[in-house]
């Protein structure tokens, strides 16, 4: 039976990309969030999944306004590295599990989430910046991905409950899937930051703090929180950070089982526009 282990939680800042790629990561505007990623990299090495649920935004990459799924799941083989205008970042292809996607889709469809199923996705830095931040620059990545798009881009878009729910979902699928598979599922975007118009440049510490720690010790609350809030205390992109209940839903307190171990929290403004959250925890083995 697949199992999920753990979940990860990080901001995915696109410069965060750019100063990996450029070699900037030990420059002092950067090395102070690099610091607080080596814990995880080497927690990573240690606790290497076979596959991850990554649950993240696409940014009119792979869809437009032409096309906006409220939550599409990656069933191909393979997921190309988007050109985002600069060229693609210099990272590997992301390597897909269709079996467990195609399983999931199911399991989910049939409790009521109306998922899209995408065959054919270029991943933006929404999926390869959280990617870079946990693993480094292999040359490949250690394990298969299943890349989870919500859309948090343009409104409406779905709850804090919605994806918390789901979440519980995405729990029962994976636990009835019958290989014997090591799964982690990530919650990738946010903390805050707002990226246009007077308020530019937001940043809510108290709020963001207070975000993380409801997100360990009362996620079901957490959820109830309405979009309103998100947008006024976090900045109108800090929306993003209704993807982090989504992997929290599926860790096992959630289902009734014990609470989850912090295994790592860190927090640091600024990277770019954007408060960098990270967090993560482990299911009782
Ligand atoms: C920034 C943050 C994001 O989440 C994003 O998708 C684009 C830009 C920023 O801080 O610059
Ligand atoms: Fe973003």
């Amino acid at each position: 039976m697949a199992r999920i282990t753990a979940s990860v939680y990080t901001s995915h800042v696109p410069a965060i990309g750019a100063a990996i790629d450029l070699g900037k990561t030990h420059e002092p505007y950067w090395q102070p969030l690099f610091a607080g990623y080596e814990f995880s990299k080497q927690w990573l090495r240690e606790h290497t999944p076979d596959v991850v649920f990554l649950v993240y935004n696409d940014h009119a990459t792979a869809f437009s306004l032409e096309l906006i799924p409220t939550f599409a799941i990656g069933t191909a083989a393979e997921f190309p590295i988007a050109d985002e205008g600069w060229g693609p970042r210099p990272v590997p292809p992301v390597i897909g599990h269709p079996e467990l996607a195609s399983h999931i889709a199911q399991s989910v469809i049939q409790e009521d989430f109306d998922l899209t199923i995408v065959n054919k996705m270029a991943v933006d830095h929404g999926l390869t910046v959280p990617l870079s931040l946990m693993c480094g620059q292999p040359q490949a990545w250690p394990f298969k991905v299943i890349p989870f798009a919500v859309n948090v881009v343009q409104y409406p878009v779905p709850s804090g409950r919605r994806c918390f729910q789901l979440g519980q979902a995405i729990r029962r699928a994976i636990e009835s899937f019958d290989d014997d598979l090591n799964v982690q599922i990530w919650g990738t975007g946010g903390m805050s930051h707002q990226l246009q118009g007077p308020r530019a440049g937001l940043i809510n510490k108290a709020w963001d703090n207070q975000f993380l720690d409801r997100l360990i010790d009362d996620p079901a609350a957490l959820a109830e929180v309405p979009h309103i809030e998100y947008v006024r205390e976090a900045g109108s992109e800090g929306i993003e950070l209704v993807m982090w209940l989504i992997a929290r839903g599926a860790m096992a307190d959630v289902a009734g089982g014990p609470k989850p171990r912090v295994a790592h929290r860190f927090y640091h403004v600024p990277a770019s526009n954007t408060a960098v959250g990270h967090l993560i925890l482990e299911n009782a083995a």
